[in-house]
């Protein structure tokens, strides 16, 4: 086993994520140690307990008493009321209590919705965030931010609640479709274009971005986490420099909430947001023509399906969270790994700029 460990550095808050072939075994190692006290429920969802169902047995056997494993079904459409009511249901069950632990084992939308739940259930139990996507390993996992979807937005009910650790076992990704490895790698070029220039040259260097090409995958998913906690640790409750890390996400949560979510996968989204902002980031803050050209070569090398960009991407974008004086504020690039956010008086010019980019095909 060889797992990397980066620090997510908050007081009393802080914790461990721990990254690589088999960490798995230390959660493992992890649940058994615990104190007895207080039941554990891992939560997952129905794609992930069909290919992991025996190992999450196993995890589960590993606590004492054996946890309680609670299945939502797959897809974008379990961050709602109706999947949040029914976990915390399960929760009340199972006879969790406050000092009870949720295992939070999937990708991104069992994070989002069982760190809620954790965080809500009897006024906020303990988490552990095992993700087992790309996306949910380089970004959700780490952080705190928990959250459901309402039809006029995305991520627009939520809380922070950090976890006491997270255990991201790099195997898994085996087993992941191709949409959300590209998915995932998305995310990874985010962090690189915003906060790590080194690690962007990397990915410029490897040949092929995809699941069977040559990316060292620990060594990524370890860059980006390190990255990422840096930030939280200088901005845990997203007033400052934490707002980086949404480049590309105004555009991106305005075409989930249009697409009714689940048609296109979030990282999908997110790229496309990205180009629109880079665009606007050569016209706005003088992002050099080379860089935007390299930072457009990388991006292009990610498949994305066709989108309709609908009219009603305006409105979503006008209900973002990180709207502010009436603004939607952007993330743009003045250089690769130098960000500037903006506020926009036209959040229309997004939706132009990414036009811009099917018309040139
Ligand atoms: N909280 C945050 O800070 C934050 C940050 C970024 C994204 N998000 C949220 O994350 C969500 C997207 O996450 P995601 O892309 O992981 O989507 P997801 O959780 O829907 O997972 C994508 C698909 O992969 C399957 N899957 C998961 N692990 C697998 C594995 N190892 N092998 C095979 N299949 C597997 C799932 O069943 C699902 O069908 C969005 O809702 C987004 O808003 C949250």
């Amino acid at each position: 086993m060889t797992a990397r460990v980066v620090p997510v550095e908050l007081g009393e808050r802080s914790y461990s994520i721990h990254i690589g072939s088999g960490a798995w075994r230390l959660l493992e190692e992890h649940l058994r140690g615990r104190d007895p006290a207080g039941r554990v429920m891992i939560v997952t969802d129905e794609r992930v307990n069909s290919v992991y169902g025996r190992r999450i047995g196993e995890l589960g056997e590993a606590s004492k008493p054996p946890a309680v494993v609670a299945v939502v079904p797959e897809g974008e459409g379990s961050k709602s009321f109706a999947h949040l009511e029914d976990l915390c249901r399960k929760m009340a069950g199972a006879g969790l209590d406050r000092s009870s632990l949720v295992v939070a084992l999937g990708g991104g939308v069992v994070g989002d919705l069982a760190g809620l739940a954790s965080s809500l259930f009897v006024r906020g139990i303990r988490l552990i965030q095992a993700p087992t996507t790309l996306l949910a390993m380089v970004d959700s996992s780490t952080g705190g931010k928990t959250g459901i979807n309402l039809p006029e937005g995305k991520n627009l009910v939520g809380t922070f609640h950090q976890p006491e650790a997270v255990f991201a076992d790099t195997d898994v990704l085996r087993t992941l479709h191709p949409r959300d490895w590209y998915s995932g790698m998305a995310e990874v070029i985010k962090i690189a274009l915003t906060l790590d220039p080194e690690l962007f040259l990397y990915l410029e260097e490897v040949t092929d971005l995809g699941p069977d090409g040559d990316v060292d995958i620990a060594r990524v998913v370890t860059s980006a986490c390190r990255r990422k906690a840096e930030i939280i640790e200088a901005d845990e409750w997203e007033s400052g420099p934490r707002l980086i890390l949404n480049f590309g996400h105004t555009l991106a949560h305005a075409l989930e909430a249009s697409m009714s979510y689940g048609e296109i996968r979030h990282g999908e989204a997110v790229l496309l947001g990205m180009k629109a902002a880079l665009a606007l980031s050569k016209r706005i803050c003088g992002l050099p023509d080379d860089q935007f050209d390299r930072a457009v070569r990388v991006l292009g090398r990610i498949p994305v399906p066709e989108v309709k960009l609908e009219e009603d991407l305006l409105g979503y974008m006008t209900r973002d969270k990180k709207r502010s004086e009436g603004r939607v504020q952007s993330v743009l690039l003045e250089a690769i790994g130098r960000c500037r956010i903006v506020p926009l008086d036209d959040p229309g010019e997004l939706v132009r700029s990414l036009s811009s980019f099917h018309s040139e095909g």
